[in-house]
Parts: C-alpha cells; sequence; structure tokens
C-alpha cells in the first residue's frame, strides 16, 4: 500500500519559492544561507534526503534473517533490517500508536519489535502483531493504517543499500551511472570482489552537511590542512613518498584528477600516482604500529606472493562519492548524517576482506589486522583536520555580511575542464569543477517539488 505524501500538511512548513536558488547558486559562487538557513535545512531533508537515492547500510552489517541495525534517512530514524523472509527493508523506527521510536539499540536480530511505551508489538515485516488489552478498543486492528511506514523502495548495489521515498526517482542503477565504475574496481581489487563491514570511527562536527560533501573531493586543502599527517607519515621513511606525499610539490601536475559523474557524484582518481605493480600499494603506505612484523611474516611464507597480499591492507587511494551521504576512501565507507542545519554526523565504517575462497592462502586474519591498523590512521590523524576546518567554516559564515563562499578554481581556463563525449568532466585534481557540478544538481533538486510516499504492509 502506497501513501503518496502530497497533502500540505505532509510537506516543510516553508515552501522552495520562498528562495531564489538561482540567486543562492551562481556559477563560480554560493550564498552562506544555504550552511547555515534552518528553513533550506528543512528542505532538504525532503529534497534531497527522501527524494533521491541514499545510502542507509551495507548488506553485510545485516547478514541473516531477523539482523537488524538502525541508522538515519535524513532526519528519519529507520530500523534497516532483513525480515523473517530474507527480504531487506527500511522500516520508519516509529511507533504507529504515538510515535516514539520502537527500536533503541545500534543493532541486533529480532522477528518483532514491542513498542517500549505501551507494549504494541510489530513482526519486522512492519506488519501490527498485537496490541494489549485490545477489548479497550472499537476499532479494526487489520486496518493497515496501523502496520509501521516503511520506505517504498529499498534496493542495492553489490551489497551498497540505498532507499529513496521517491517514487518517480530513476532505478538505483540509473542513479549511480557511471560511478558504478570506480565502485567496481575499488570492490574488484578485494577476494571475490567482497568486503565485510567492521566497527567504526563516529566523529560529528558543529557545522553543517555539504562542508563534508564540498570536502570529499577537494585536493586543493591536504598539503596545507593536513601538513602535520603528511609529515608524519615520511618522518622516519628513507625515501619520503609515504601516504599522500604526492600531493607536496605541485600536485596539479601529478597524474591523479577528478571526475564528476553526474547526479551529484564525483570522483578523485589518486591512482595514477602509484606504480602499478604488485607491492606498489603497499610499498607507499605510512607508518603504523606492528606494520614491520606483519610484512616480514607474509613475506617469509608467501615469497613474492606476499606483496599482493600486503596490497591488500593497503589504503585504495580513492575517493568515490556517492550524493549526498556516500563515500568509499581508502578502505573505508564513510557516512554523512545530517543532525541540524549545523549538525553532522560522520562515521567512517572500516572494512575486512573476506576470503570465501581462499585466494589468500590462510592469511585472511593477518591481512584483516594489518588492515584494521591501516584504517586507523586517516580518521584519527586526518579526518580531524577536516573536521576542524567545517566547524571554523561554521563559524565564519556567522558574519552576515560577507556573503558568499567561492568555488572558481579551474572555471574560466580554456582546455583546464574536460568534458568526454559521455558526459564525465574531468579537471586537475585541485579543481572546484566538482563542488559547482553538484551544488547545481542540488539546486535542481531544491527548486523541484518531488512527491514522497511511504509505503504500509497490507
Ligand atoms: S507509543 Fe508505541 S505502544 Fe504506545
Ligand atoms: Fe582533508
Amino acid at each position: 500500500m502506497l501513501e503518496r505524501l502530497t497533502t500540505p500538511q505532509a510537506r516543510p512548513a516553508r515552501s522552495t519559492d520562498l528562495y531564489d536558488w538561482d540567486e543562492l547558486v551562481q556559477e563560480d559562487r554560493v550564498h552562506r544561507l544555504i550552511y547555515t538557513d534552518p528553513g533550506i535545512f528543512e528542505l532538504e531533508m525532503t529534497h534531497i534526503f527522501g527524494a533521491v537515492w541514499v545510502y542507509l547500510g551495507h548488506e553485510s552489517q545485516i547478514p541473516k534473517n531477523d539482523d537488524y541495525i538502525t541508522v538515519r534517512f535524513g532526519l528519519r530514524p529507520i530500523i534497516l533490517l532483513r525480515d523473517s523472509n530474507g527480504k531487506i527493508r527500511a522500516l520508519f523506527n516509529r511507533c504507529t500508536h504515538r510515535g516514539t521510536t520502537l527500536c533503541r539499540k545500534d543493532r541486533g536480530s529480532a522477528r518483532f519489535f514491542q513498542c517500549p511505551y505501551h507494549g504494541w508489538s510489530f513482526l519486522n515485516t512492519g506488519k501490527l502483531r498485537a496490541v494489549p488489552w485490545p477489548d479497550g478498543y472499537a476499532c479494526d486492528f487489520k486496518d493497515a493504517k496501523f502496520n509501521v511506514a516503511q520506505v517504498p523502495r529499498v534496493d542495492s548495489y553489490r551489497g551498497f543499500i540505498f532507499a529513496t521515498l521517491n517514487p518517480d526517482a530513476p532505478s538505483l542503477l540509473e542513479y549511480l551511472g557511471p560511478i558504478t565504475t570506480p565502485i567496481d574496481e575499488w570492490l574488484d581489487r578485494q577476494p571475490a570482489g567482497k568486503v565485510t563491514v567492521c566497527e567504526a570511527n563516529r566523529l560529528k562536527f558543529k557545522g553543517n552537511w555539504k562542508l563534508a560533501y564540498d570536502n570529499s573531493g577537494d585536493g586543493y586543502h591536504v598539503v596545507f590542512s593536513h601538513r602535520s599527517l603528511l609529515e608524519m607519515e615520511n618522518r622516519q621513511a628513507d625515501v619520503a613518498n609515504k601516504g599522500m606525499s604526492y600531493y607536496k610539490g605541485s600536485p596539479d601536475t601529478a597524474p591523479m584528477y577528478m571526475a564528476y559523474m553526474g547526479h551529484g557524484h564525483h570522483f578523485k582518481d589518486k591512482r595514477p600516482n602509484i606504480e602499478k605493480r604488485a607491492g606498489g600499494l603497499w610499498a607507499v603506505e605510512g607508518p603504523c604500529p606492528g606494520m614491520e612484523h606483519y610484512a616480514e611474516e607474509l613475506r617469509r611464507r608467501f615469497g613474492a606472493k606476499a606483496e599482493k597480499i600486503l596490497d591488500l591492507a593497503s589504503s585504495e587511494p580513492v575517493n568515490i562519492n556517492v550524493f549526498p551521504n556516500f563515500s568509499l576512501l581508502g578502505n573505508h565507507i564513510q557516512v554523512f548524517e545530517p543532525l541540524a542545519v549545523d549538525e553532522t554526523n560522520v562515521t567512517w565504517y572500516g572494512t575486512a576482506v573476506a576470503d570465501e575462497r581462499g585466494a589468500l592462502g590462510g592469511a585472511v586474519d593477518e591481512i584483516n589486522a594489518l588492515r584494521m591498523r591501516t584504517q586507523e590512521q586517516f580518521p584519527n590523524f586526518g579526518e580531524v583536520d577536516d573536521l576542524a576546518n567545517f566547524e571554523e567554516i561554521q563559524r565564519g559564515l556567522a558574519c552576515q555580511e560577507d556573503e558568499w563562499v567561492y568555488m572558481h578554481r579551474g572555471l574560466g581556463i580554456p582546455g583546464r575542464v574536460k568534458t568526454d563525449a559521455s558526459g564525465i568532466i574531468t579537471a586537475p585534481a585541485t579543481d572546484e569543477a566538482f563542488m559547482r557540478e553538484y551544488i547545481h544538481e542540488w539546486k535542481r533538486l531544491m527548486k523541484a517539488t518531488p512527491t514522497l510516499a511511504v509505503q504500509r504492509e497490507p
């Protein structure tokens, strides 16, 4: 049963017509209000986090029937689960009686959820199962309106689960479009093309969610914002080529590049900076505790084959950014969760390899242990720099009289930004072309009037 939410009551109090979007988002700059205005944030929760495909979680987080995790879809609390028949669903974590959340744990396994308030219980399909002392009610509880609301469209791409409330949105595959190529390449370097999600670094910043998405493809800030990390990565190295040292000097002459791939998605490809050979990635991995011990042990056991295995513990030099809330970077899945106009969760999920076919010759545990060490590095030594920037931008944007944020690096220089026959735009790594493109997609979505719907079991 699909309920289309087209009544004025179901829409945000503010109308999209209140804003002059062409004034707020121009060719080379955006107005500070897009980061600071609570009304724009409220509209984003339906026009963006509602109307487009939003990342919710990974299939390996709910591997068995009845497994669930609790996540957010914009501001909506969601129970993402695999029901007792194996179907993946995104239930609104909201009791149909008086509205409280039904599930307050991060994860678990449940065939049904009992509301903590008055004890109504719901099957993991969302269907109402039982109500305490039903003889106190005159209504028919078979009415579908008492079943939990759920997101009508939930789909996965190779294990990554996305959802949208918009019945008119394109298919997930169409929405992702050419960004599936780097996603495939990221997965296909893992044994059997698969990862499993492990624990996460959970971070938060006092700033607008778009500041994180703006930065996710930004190659301009690296040597300035992450100077201490770049120095640390090379302090003990004989040859100063570890980690992100390819940013030093003139990053625009390095072979890396950025690409804009439509629908707000963009990709920074740093792989061309790395020597293409087995062990090439491991050779530039930054220092982490115990790495020499593991490398020696694996080389002793596997000889020349160890190099390829060690590459799996190394960070993949890519930033694959799927609008609006998902990034693959290094070996992490990074998720942005807006909480308020000036508050955002940034969660870095680590990933492990799952060597189901034994391609790693029994080294899977060592590789995952080492991979966990290498994955501790950026969220602890790099992301903190970024979050400090985001918070300081939000503070700077409080200057109401100084209105504009510029994103024109690379604009107007003949031959610098290129568009290929399929519409993919490429530019040097420090260009802001990806920001200009995605924010114009954002503007298009903010101007539109999407249809949103929820579904309930019949
Ligand atoms: S609010 Fe859930 S049973 Fe009352
Ligand atoms: Fe950064």
